[in-house]
């Protein structure tokens, strides 16, 4: 049986009155690439970030690895710690070096010797495509470079999951495809990954299901990928209604 990594029950999430996440369950074992996609405001973010527990919420359970969130003695940093985030806007340290950026958190938080970070740190950049720029600033990259080395760091702390939320939608069109084949590549290598994303041509190549969360935190949909883009038909209006509007362009 396959291994489950991640385990949302049943968790809704309140702002003051106004409901954002609506009793969502996911599963999603090792190896899974689960895309999620919907409309904006839907929840998406949130979803993804009460995962490493950036998000507190007020009902249901999350399990990573095993691992409860709601656990008192769990630990938190340690657990997030093997979560990689690789969000919208990079999130770089602008007054480091790329090779200090890949750095500072496996040494400050995993306690790894300075020797060991680099030799991680740069055998990453290697895999993302981007070791002639080990010594450059974030600022002298482009936007598609900066992302990749975004996902070069989160990748050097050796995660059990990667989350990306919305990885490319900062990008300029041209420096879409670069980042997606990275994030296809970690996807084949059989890294659990769930990623916020409109790029429907990622989630036809490498997604093991799709789900659709609608406007309220609700997930509508839940499905294989060859169910969710082969079969039209058993989708909610709702889906097939945010299907053509993100498909048209
Ligand atoms: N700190 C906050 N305080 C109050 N409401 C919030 C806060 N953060 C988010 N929200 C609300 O929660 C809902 C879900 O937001 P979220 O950012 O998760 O949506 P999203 O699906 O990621 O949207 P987008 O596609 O625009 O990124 C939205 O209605 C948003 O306005
Ligand atoms: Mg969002």
């Amino acid at each position: 049986m396959a291994e489950q990594m991640i385990n949302i029950k049943n968790v809704s999430k309140w702002y003051g009155p106004v409901q954002v996440l609506n009793d969502c369950s996911v599963s999603i074992d090792k190896g899974d690439v689960v895309v999620v996609c919907g409309p904006s405001g839907s929840g998406k973010s949130t979803l993804i970030k009460t995962v490493n527990a950036l998000e507190p919420f007020q009902k249901g359970e999350i399990t990573v690895n095993g691992i409860p969130l709601h656990d008192p003695k769990t630990n938190l940093p340690k657990l997030r710690s093997k979560v990689g985030m690789v969000f919208q806007h990079f999130e770089l340290f602008p007054h480091l070096s790329v090779t200090e950026n890949l750095t500072i958190a496996q040494v400050k938080v995993l306690g790894r010797s300075l020797d060991d970070a680099k030799v991680r740190g740069l055998k990453m950049l290697d895999r993302v495509g981007l070791m002639a720029h080990k010594d450059k600033f974030p600022g002298q990259l482009s936007g598609g470079q900066q992302q990749r080395v975004a996902i070069a760091r989160a990748l050097s702390m050796d995660p059990i999951v990667m989350l990306f939320d919305e990885p490319t939608s900062a990008l300029d069109p041209e420096m879409v495809g670069e980042v997606l084949d990275v994030m296809v590549s970690l996807a084949k290598e059989g890294m659990t990954m769930m990623v916020v994303t409109h790029e429907m041509g990622f989630a036809r190549k490498v997604a093991s299901r799709v789900i659709f969360i609608d406007v309220g935190g609700r997930i509508l949909e839940d499905c294989s990928k060859d169910e969710f883009f082969g079969h039209p038909e058993n989708r909610q209006p709702r889906t097939k209604d945010f299907l053509n509007k993100i498909l048209q362009h």
